[in-house]
């Protein structure tokens, strides 16, 4: 969906560009062996995909789910490739009729695994088609209307369902439970961003030494996109104010222009946490009412922003709303309610 990219990619660009989308597929990794981190995953994904193959069944149905940019689509070409089938892929919003997607169902051939990104956004309509074809591998069809009307099942070959949402929350329990592998994943450490940016740099001939690398994942907010993305645009400061080369030091100085800092935080980080602390006294305030003052998308702010500032413990999501947390005021150098309350009121 684009409003959500558009949000992901907001650290950098207002928009997903053509280049960027580009780019991603180029250093998208093929195989499983490729992928690095996840290690969970990519353990149990390895035995069942091990297990399908000697069987020469199709693999049971995945459902991926987390924050924007960690891998999910590019786990599930992986999937396809080591089946070594084809993969089909579509969307939530785009099915928009049952029609659409028994049309795709028809299609596929046996083992073939079919991708639908934001599966949490398909209708309930066509989400009803699927519960049978993953169930049964079949398609019901009512033909006519009214009292005459009468159900027709139509034979599917077997297929794998890979679904990725960055919102398992939102999905049905019905559909939720059709799904026989469930990979939950997980910001990655920057060890792991390390290797993924060092790769990346060596598809695209960009000269970079280790401490490099580490400078930019370090700020890459836990998420390979980000990791990759820093790179292209640390890589244009070398170019034209550096030697060429990425460097330690040239990677500072490059993500010090961008207004990324030291964690990764950038402007939009900073700003969410600024309103709730000053705006609203450290919280808690309703998503809603942050996304109004923010002028941010309440599905940009759950999505992409808080599950970071959570993981670096500056946010918590509690049911009346969100807080900062004491480690936020420290984060601007700011006294937390509670401590020297009196000197605060006069900051603001
Ligand atoms: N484990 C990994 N190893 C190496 N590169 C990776 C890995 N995971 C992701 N990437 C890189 O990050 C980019 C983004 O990954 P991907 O598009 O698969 O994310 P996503 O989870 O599908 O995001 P979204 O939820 O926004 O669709 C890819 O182009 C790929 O280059
Ligand atoms: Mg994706």
């Amino acid at each position: 969906m684009m409003e959500r990219s558009a949000g992901t990619d907001r650290l950098i660009s207002p928009r997903r560009r053509t280049e960027d989308l580009e780019l991603e597929q180029s250093l998208r990794p093929a195989r499983l062996s490729e992928y690095v981190g996840q290690a969970k995953v990519k353990e149990n994904l390895g035995i069942y995909l091990a297990a399908a193959l000697q069987r020469g069944e199709a693999l049971d149905h995945v459902l991926l789910y987390g924050p924007p940019g960690l891998g999910k689509t590019t786990l599930a070409n992986i999937i396809a490739n080591e089946l070594g089938v084809s993969l089909r892929v579509t969307s939530g919003p785009a099915l928009e009729r049952p029609g659409d997607l028994a049309a795709i169902l028809t299609n596929l051939e046996r083992r073939d695994v079919l991708f639908i990104d934001e599966i949490h956004r398909l209708n309930r309509t066509v989400e009803e088609i699927l519960y049978p074809a993953m169930e049964d591998f079949a398609l019901d069809i009512i033909l006519g209307k009214g009292p005459g009307a009468r159900s027709v099942r139509l034979d599917l070959s077997p297929f794998t369902l890979v679904g990725a949402t960055t919102r398992a929350g939102l999905l049905t329990s019905p559909l939720r439970d059709r799904f026989g592998i469930v990979a939950r994943f997980e910001f990655y450490r920057q060890e792991e961003l390390a290797e993924i940016v060092t790769r990346a740099a060596s598809i695209l001939g960009i000269p970079i030494e280790p401490d490099g690398a580490v400078e930019i994942a370090r700020r890459a907010r836990g998420t390979p996109r980000v990791a990759n993305r820093l790179l292209r645009r640390v890589r244009d400061y070398a170019q034209v104010k550096a030697e060429g080369a990425i460097t330690a030091e040239v990677a500072r100085a490059a993500l010090h222009l961008m207004d990324v800092d030291q964690q990764g935080l950038d402007q939009t980080d900073r700003l969410l946490l600024r309103t709730i602390i000053e705006k609203f006294g450290g919280g808690p305030v309703g998503v809603e009412t942050l996304a109004a003052a923010t002028a941010e998308e309440v599905e940009t702010i759950e999505d992409v922003y808080e599950p970071f500032l959570m993981q670096l413990g500056l946010l918590k999501r509690t049911p009346r709303g969100r807080t900062a947390t004491r480690a936020a005021y420290a984060y601007f150098g700011l006294p937390a309610p509670g401590e020297g309350a009196g000197e605060q009121a006069s900051l603001f």
